[in-house]
């Protein structure tokens, strides 16, 4: 449950919502039933019914949602309203990935970007330049930093988080494949690339199994 009393479930199911109702908008959508989301997201309606009534429901008897309206406010309550900073500890291969995403689309600005490897000092990405990690407590003295990407090896990433913490970072975004010991008052979302496309191999390999063989 979220401090909204909202469950984990629903409230991971949001960025869903927001996306499928960003390409509503994009093609010029002015409104859409439950009914009419629910065949695009393949949910059920009363799924999204139930889901929206969480938030006071947005909805209308006889208009349904009116998009514009249904996407702010979901992008209200994930808090896609605010810009938000975010540096990225690691610029590897990962961290120069992440680094070329435009996260501006939900309100997020990558404004540094730091590692270990001189070799990586000065070079841009993105227009923002690699820095060296020891110039991290003076970028946060002068900078708000709202969420910081961990992109280094597994093998340091504790030290690291530890660092961020003692830093006063309260948000971690996650990549590398280790549990980061920090206090409740960080809150770390762990990425897992591989477990996804372990969950697909599994579904690829079942559907293949009842395949009857030719
Ligand atoms: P990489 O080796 O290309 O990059 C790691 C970078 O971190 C290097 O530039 C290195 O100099 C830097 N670094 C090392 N210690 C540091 C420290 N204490 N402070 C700042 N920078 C430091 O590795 P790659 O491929 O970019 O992967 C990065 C991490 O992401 C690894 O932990 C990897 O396992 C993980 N990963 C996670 C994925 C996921 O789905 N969660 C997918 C791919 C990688």
């Amino acid at each position: 449950m979220s401090e909204r009393g909202i469950s984990s479930a629903v409230i991971r199911r949001l960025p869903r919502y927001y996306r499928y109702l960003g390409e509503l908008l994009e093609n010029g959508e002015v409104r859409i039933s439950s009914r009419e989301l629910s065949i695009r997201m393949k949910v059920t309606a009363s799924q999204i019914r139930q889901d929206l009534n969480n938030f006071g429901g947005f909805g209308q008897q006889g208009y349904g949602y009116n998009v514009r309206y249904l996407h702010d406010e979901i992008g209200k309550i994930l808090g896609l309203d605010v810009q938000q900073t975010m540096i990225i500890i690691g610029a590897g291969n990962l961290g120069q990935a992440l680094a070329n995403y435009d996260f501006s689309k939900i309100g997020f600005n990558v404004i540094g970007i730091f590692d270990v490897n001189p070799r990586l000092e000065g070079l841009a990405v993105r227009g923002i330049e690699i820095q060296m990690i020891d110039t991290l407590e003076d970028f946060l003295r002068t900078n708000k930093v709202d969420v910081a990407a961990l992109t280094v090896p597994k093998k340091n990433a504790r030290a690291v988080a530890t660092r961020l913490e003692d830093l006063g970072i309260k948000a971690i975004w996650n990549f590398a494949p280790i549990d980061l010991k920090v206090s409740d008052d960080v809150l770390v979302q762990n990425v897992h690339l591989a477990e996804s496309l372990m969950n697909l191999s599994f579904n690829y390999r079942n559907r293949r199994k009842d395949k009857p063989s030719d």
